[in-house]
């Protein structure tokens, strides 16, 4: 008879959980055969790539990512598998997390959308994205978290953490410099080293070294005339050798080109090539993915050593210990109250406030009578289209019936102000309203003029819609311009009632041409399965908002560096196949641009209101001189000077007053968010490190912290900085 003692000593190293994991991932590596070897290398499927059944590793299934479990589609196809069991909660998109500027609910969002995930036996969330916002037309800014590195740093990591907490890796994307949607697999971008490193790295460094994300997903784009899925600059060098990276590096959906690149220069786990979808080709052939049977040919024919197999191998083995072998994950919840409610609470505290001239909103409750909802975006859902990131949601919550349950003394009217090319389906999922109109838009606009006239206040609900061009994967928006016949609505309106409140719903900023004549700005983001009720909450003033811009919403695109400098959206070469796009504006990325230009934008980055004020008093420091080993803290006072609760976030820029480089004018480097009872009054301290005054040296390739003098500026946005202080670097 066999003892507990003698099964212990017959039980292989590689399922021995008392083993250290590098162990049990030698013994498991030594019993794979090159065919299995090979095999978990690449797809078996659109999201799913194969375990060794043999050994008893399971299957590793992927998804979309980021806002919530994306519903399953067939084995094969983009079709939907129609199951039952995937209706999600969606959870605001990422530019509404950034704009919380809370770590907290970031850590939150991470752990909720990985019980979504382990209900629906996902391991790998593909997701979060941490591509800089560069240009307002930038098709998937929503799907990001804005243009600092240091605010998509510090939102990104707690994302992971919370995720991976319980066992679901994050795969970040993508990696990197993928920053036009338009010719995403052609864009070929040179930049300087300087600006990789300073604007575009530093928030997958973070995900990498503070979040230990498990998992990066390759961009489509090249840079140094290379795809990101297979350079080596990027993968082996920058991720894997200086950030030290130990996990699996997953190619974007036909974003690996060549086998030999694909071998040698970093890509571990090869998708979507192949397959009918993302890129033509046969249907079914994942043997002959890149790393598949080429690769195995390869082998065989002695042109590789399994060296490099292996080690791509080795990390998809840890990949699987971390996920599918782990069996400490909890169990997972679909839909549970729990998610519900932060999804809320990020909505709530992503909304910002703009501009709220006279104090209209919140909407005053006793003498509100009429209110009159204008705008598709009021009664369209927006968790559904956009690309990859679409959702089969449990429930939305529109705008228009956000409103109607809030407001619930008031008599609520709507009208649709303007037709736009709405999406109406996405990847089989179908949105719930009829959206069918054949009234002209003279009919359309007399119809909102004539009600807004009879209306106490009118709530216009805009913005983009998620359909191409518009916020959406595959395209960059093709003007600066809202679309559709908005502009022209929204002016009528105001010829019969000022009493106008733009509620904006988008992942990017937008042209205001009528800014000064409307007295209320909401930006509202895409909130996910509690919009609704979230921007009510607002306009209600049953929520103080509390949002702040994670970009800097242009008054017009010469504002922004890319355009400014003609580098967007680059040349293409003679032969058509490749666009050379050279990011001339480097470092000068949203404020740091409109800082050195002296130019004023529309809203500025860290921008947004509050339904009470606050005060921010003198800074000091504890210290005046700092070394480079040490830190230095700064504290101010901040007060609640109104008469509602509320909550206000401490923003630290620095300025260094002497370079030998060219410097940004400052730079985010703090936050915090306090929360302050009317009246109340907190010493809020911020601490940094020398690390927050150095910049990256490019003939050295390495971060410089120069000795000299530095100023720390400090206040509630990056254009209301009132305390500075002055310190030396020694
Ligand atoms: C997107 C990725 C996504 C993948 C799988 C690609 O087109 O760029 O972000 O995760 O498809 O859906």
């Amino acid at each position: 008879m066999m003892t507990l003692s003698t099964l212990a000593q017959n039980m292989p190293v590689y399922l021995d959980e008392s083993k250290p994991v590098e162990q049990r991932i030698d013994d498991a590596l030594s019993r794979m055969t090159l065919d299995e070897k090979i095999a978990v290398i690449h797809a078996q499927s659109k999201f799913s790539s194969p375990g060794v059944k043999r050994l008893g590793f399971p299957d590793l299934w992927t998804d979309d990512g980021p806002h919530g479990v994306r519903p399953d589609v067939l084995w094969d196809e983009w079709e939907q598998a129609g199951q039952t069991n995937d209706s999600c909660v969606a959870f605001p998109a990422l530019t509404c997390l950034a704009a919380t500027w809370n770590p907290q609910l970031a850590r939150l969002y991470g752990e909720n959308l990985a019980e979504e995930a382990l209900y629906r036996n996902k391991h790998v969330m593909l997701g979060p994205g941490v591509n800089i916002y560069r240009t307002p037309l930038g098709g998937r800014n929503f799907e990001y978290m804005g243009e600092d590195p240091w605010l998509a740093s510090r939102m990104v990591v707690p994302y992971i953490q919370g995720l991976q907490s319980k066992g679901v890796a994050a795969c970040v994307k993508h990696y990197a410099l993928n920053n036009d949607e338009e010719y995403r697999h052609q864009v070929n971008v040179k930049i300087s080293d300087r600006a990789l490193h300073e604007i575009y790295l530093p928030a997958f460094k973070a995900a990498v070294q503070e979040g230990g994300a498990w998992s990066i997903m390759g961009a489509y784009n090249l840079y140094q005339g290379v795809h990101n899925c297979h350079n080596a600059t990027m993968l082996n060098k920058i991720l894997k050798k200086d950030w030290g990276f130990d996990g699996v590096v997953i190619s974007d959906w036909g974003g690996c080109h060549n086998t030999d690149e694909a071998i040698k220069n970093g890509l571990d786990l090869e998708f979507g090539s192949w397959t009918n979808g993302l890129t033509a080709g046969a249907s079914n052939a994942y043997d002959n993915y890149y790393l598949a049977l080429p690769y195995k040919k390869l082998i065989q024919e002695g042109k590789y050593s399994t060296k490099e197999l292996d080690e791509k191998v080795r990390r998809v083995l840890r990949l699987f210990y971390r996920t599918t072998m782990n069996r400490q994950k909890p169990h997972g919840f679909l839909c549970s109250e729990n998610h519900y409610a932060t999804a809320l609470k990020i909505a709530q505290e992503g909304i910002v406030l703009l501009k709220n001239d006279r104090n209209l909103l919140p909407i005053n409750l006793q003498t509100t009578k009429k209110i009159l909802v204008v705008g598709e975006n009021a009664i369209k859902m927006m968790t559904v289209g956009g690309g990859s990131s679409s959702l089969k949601v449990q429930k939305e919550i529109l705008p228009l019936d956000g409103i109607k349950a809030r407001f619930t003394d008031a008599q609520i009217d709507y009208v649709r102000g303007y037709v736009g090319d709405t999406v109406q389906s996405y990847n089989g999922v179908t949105v719930g309203r009829s959206l069918y109109e054949t009234r002209s838009q003279a009919e359309l606009t007399a119809e909102a003029v004539a009600k807004a006239k009879e209306a106490d206040v009118v709530i216009f609900v805009g913005g983009l819609n998620k359909s191409d061009y518009q916020d959406c994967e595959g395209h960059d928006r093709k003007s600066y311009d809202l679309p559709y016949a908005q502009n022209e609505v929204i002016e009528a309106i105001l010829k019969v009632n000022p009493r106008l409140v733009y509620v904006n719903i988008s992942g990017n900023g937008a042209a205001l041409p009528w800014i000064k004549k409307v007295p209320a700005v909401v930006q509202a983001w895409f909130i996910g399965s509690e919009a609704g009720e979230a921007i009510a909450s607002v306009l209600a003033g049953d929520v103080n908002p509390s949002g702040k811009l994670p970009f800097t919403w242009y008054a017009s695109l010469n504002q922004c560096g890319a355009h400014a400098t003609g580098s967007y959206p680059g040349t293409w070469r003679e032969d058509y196949k490749i666009i050379d796009e050279e990011y001339k504006e480097g470092i000068y990325v949203g404020y740091r641009y409109t800082d050195s230009k002296k130019q004023k934008p529309l809203f500025a980055f860290g921008h947004g209101l509050s339904y009470t004020t606050f005060k921010v008093g003198k800074a000091t420091a504890n210290k005046q001189v700092m070394t480079t080993d040490g830190q230095i803290s700064f504290t101010v006072p901040v007060t609640n000077t109104g008469n509602r609760a509320g909550s206000e976030t401490i923003q630290l820029y620095i300025a260094a007053k002497q370079s030998k480089v060219d410097r940004p004018v400052k730079e985010l480097k703090a936050f915090q968010k306090v929360y302050l009872q009317p009246g109340e009054t907190r010493n809020v301290t911020i601490t940094i490190g020398s690390e927050a005054l150095s910049y990256y040296d490019e003939t050295r390739h390495d971060w410089c912290a120069e000795p000299g003098k530095y100023e720390a500026l400090i206040g509630t946005a990056s254009d209301l900085l009132p305390t500075k202080h002055t310190f030396q670097l020694k």
